[in-house]
C-alpha cells in the first residue's frame, strides 16, 4: 500500500455510512453497520499482503496454492471505541492477534493520555493495524502509533471509519509511514474536536452511553 490516504468509496460502504451518520439509527443498527463497514475496510487495507503457497491435494490433483505468508497479523484496538471495529476484522481474519491501547482525550487540551497498553510479542515481524473509528485532531492516533513503533512494530496501517482533514495532516506530519484507509474524509473539527458533519461521538453511538 504506498498512498498516504485511500478512501473506500465503494457504494456499500457509502450507503451504510449514511445510515450510520443518520441520528435516528439506532445503537443496534449503528453497530453492526460498523461491523459490516469494518470487514469491507479490512478487505482493502490488506490487499497488498504478501502471499505465499502452500503444496496441498484437491480432490482431484496436488498443487501449490496460495496462503499468507509471514507471522499472523497484529490488530491494535484504540479504546474504546477501536473495539467496534475490532470485532468485524476479527471475524474476517479470525487468526490475528489483537492488542489494546487505553488512550482518552483530556476534554480541555484534546491531549491524548495513556491509561492502558497491552500488545503482541514481536510486532516488528507482523503487519498492524491499528483500529480506531474516528481520526480526528489526530493527537492519539499519533500518539498510539508512537506507543507501537517503540515496541518494535515497522509495518503500520491505521483503519478508521471517518477522518477531519486535521487529523490527516497530523498524521501524516507525524508517520508518513503509515497508511490510512477510510470511508470519509469529513469538512472539519468543531471547536469541542468533533468531526462536521461527522456522527456524533462513535463510542457512545456503538455502546449507547451518554
Ligand atoms: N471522536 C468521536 O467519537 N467523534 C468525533 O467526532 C471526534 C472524535
Amino acid at each position: 500500500m504506498h498512498e498516504h490516504l485511500t478512501v473506500v468509496r465503494h457504494p456499500l460502504v457509502q450507503h451504510k455510512l449514511t445510515i450510520m451518520r443518520d441520528k435516528e439509527t439506532s445503537t443496534n443498527s449503528f453497530r453492526r453497520l460498523l461491523r459490516e463497514i469494518s470487514q469491507l475496510l479490512a478487505y482493502e487495507i490488506t490487499r497488498e499482503m504478501e502471499l505465499t503457497t502452500r503444496r496441498i491435494e484437491t480432490p482431484l490433483c496436488a498443487m501449490d496454492a496460495p496462503e499468507i505468508d509471514g507471522k499472523k497479523l497484529a490488530l491494535i484496538s484504540i479504546l474504546r471505541a477501536g473495539n467496534g471495529l475490532l470485532d468485524g476484522v476479527l471475524e474476517l481474519i479470525p487468526a490475528a492477534r489483537v492488542g489494546f491501547v487505553g488512550l482518552y482525550r483530556d476534554e480541555k487540551t484534546l491531549q491524548p493520555v495513556q491509561y492502558y497498553y497491552k500488545v503482541p510479542s514481536r510486532l516488528e515481524d507482523r503487519l498492524v493495524i491499528a483500529l480506531d473509528p474516528m481520526l480526528a485532531t489526530g493527537n492519539s492516533s499519533a500518539a498510539a502509533i508512537d506507543l507501537l513503533k517503540n515496541s518494535g512494530a515497522t509495518n503500520i496501517r491505521f483503519m478508521c471509519l471517518l477522518a477531519a482533514p486535521e487529523g490527516v495532516k497530523r498524521m501524516k506530519e507525524a508517520h508518513p509511514d503509515v497508511p490510512i484507509v477510510t470511508a470519509a474524509v469529513d469538512e472539519r473539527l468543531n471547536e469541542l474536536g468533533y468531526i462536521v458533519p461527522g456522527l456524533g461521538d462513535a463510542g457512545d453511538r456503538m455502546f449507547g452511553t451518554k
